[in-house]
């Protein structure tokens, strides 16, 4: 991955690019098994300083903001000169633009794993009192703020980001996938990560809990879930909410918002409420699947578990504006799965099918909706849920391959089939058998 630093203050980045984990990823390593063999570096850094592109006689890069008040505001031209010119010294990578700014949104581990998947970062670091507005219309780039409050400028911000992306990358840390147990992550279900303990069993009159020292791991997992979530209750109850607010023009699907709850109380930025679906909402989902869908299949589909008897877990998404009464934006459902060879210990649920309004995608809501969907298939004993969706999607909702589980489909092997499984797997799994409306989709 390449990252170009946009920045007044290079010198700051020296230390921290320079130092432990963010170097070694600069560096090329020599494979210790085979010392012939060079491991290319996984990073790049690239600095690139505004005032080495002013049209000023005086190299100067801030003004005074019109309107009057305080502070200097960044102009337009050095900056954009200085971003063209990085962005050219590679012109076959298209860089992903983020400028950090505390009023952009939240920098969530969900977006810097998006980021992690890009080819290139470009990040624009602010001073002052931040840059002319039209740098940002013009550059368009993706505004990221580290928390509710103001740092001096963006170079803190742009490190953080630089190392959360960085311990991400494949080769940086550790082994594949000793990310899934960080807070924050999918693996956690985006929850606080549980209390860790190591030798000695007692320190200071202080034991260790049983539990861990009793190698039993289906309780350890049980266990550790449990304190995960109950620190979550107690310090992050926003993690567990069920409302969210979403920004960006609705009816713009192009909108590169990530959405998830976010503490901002900004009016102007719809409250959706995600909650149990009512009787009353069935025509109004119905409505919903036939705009959300080419085909009716998914709302006759709906229709027909609930018809079966066999209560699916309904969830809806509605929005709560001034500007309109409350209205249904978003669906999902769970319905029980059959599983044959499989010891019935495993409760399982399918997941199908997940709607959201055309004018409010790319916003989270269906993420939002799919992590509410496992909670509440995890109060109700749920063992497991599947689902035949994209894993570019349902992987950073904690998806797995189901194969990798011993669980087959009957819809052939090249379908993305995956389970989430929310209680430890005991028992043979064995062949999944969706509702047979659902096999006629
Ligand atoms: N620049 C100043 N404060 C900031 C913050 N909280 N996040 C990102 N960039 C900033």
């Amino acid at each position: 991955m390449r990252f170009d630093l946009v920045t007044l203050f290079p010198e700051m980045f020296e230390s921290v690019l320079g130092s432990s984990i963010l170097r070694r990823a600069a560096e090329a390593v020599a494979n210790p098994a085979d010392a012939s063999e060079i491991r290319d570096a996984v990073v790049s850094y690239h600095l690139h300083n505004p005032r080495d592109y002013t049209d000023s006689k005086h190299n100067k890069v801030d003004d005074t903001p019109y309107g009057g008040g305080p502070g200097m505001v960044i102009q337009c031209q050095p900056v954009y000169d200085c971003v063209l010119a990085a962005e050219a010294e590679l012109p076959g990578m298209e860089a992903t633009r983020i400028a950090v700014t505390p009023t952009g949104r939240p920098l969530t581990q969900e977006l810097v794993e998006e980021l992690a998947q890009k080819p290139r970062l470009l990040v624009l670091c602010g001073h002052y009192e931040g840059f002319d507005q039209r740098i940002l219309d013009e550059l368009a780039p993706i505004e990221v703020s580290l928390g509710d409050y103001v740092l001096t400028g963006g170079e803190l911000p742009a490190m953080v980001l630089i190392d959360c992306v960085v311990r991400l990358l494949p080769g940086v840390i550790g082994k594949a996938g000793s990310h899934d147990r960080d807070s924050f992550s999918p693996g956690l279900d985006r929850l606080l990560d549980h209390p860790h303990y190591t030798r000695p069993p007692e320190w200071r009159g202080r034991a260790v809990p049983d539990v861990l020292l009793s190698g039993d791991h289906q309780k350890i997992e049980a266990w550790r879930r449990e304190r995960s979530v109950e620190l979550t209750k107690e310090r992050r109850p926003d993690l567990l909410a069920t409302t969210l607010r979403v920004a960006g023009a609705l009816g713009d699907a192009s909108s590169t918002e990530i959405g998830g709850p976010a503490s901002r109380s900004d009016a102007a930025m719809p409250i959706i409420a995600i909650r149990d679906a009512a009787d009353s909402d069935h025509d109004a989902i119905d409505a919903l699947l036939r705009s959300a869908f080419d085909t009716d299949a998914e709302a006759k589909l709906v229709r027909n578990l609930r018809d079966q008897g066999d209560a699916p877990i309904e969830l809806v998404a509605e929005v709560d504006s001034a500007a309109e009464q409350p209205r249904v934006i978003g669906h999902i459902l769970f319905s029980p799965v059959t599983i044959e060879g499989g010891d019935g210990r495993l409760r399982p649920l399918g997941l199908a099918p997940l709607a959201v309004d055309p004018a409010f995608r790319r916003r989270g809501i269906g993420r939002a909706l799919v992590r509410q969907g496992l909670r509440v298939c995890e109060d109700a004993r749920a063992g497991a849920v599947f689902v035949l969706g994209e894993p570019a999607y349902y992987g950073p909702l904690g998806f797995e391959t189901a194969s990798k589980h011993g669980f087959s489909n009957p819809f052939g092997v090249d379908e993305p089939f995956q389970v989430r499984l929310l209680r430890p797997l005991t028992g043979p799994a064995g062949m999944v058998q969706f509702a047979p409306a659902f096999d006629g989709l």
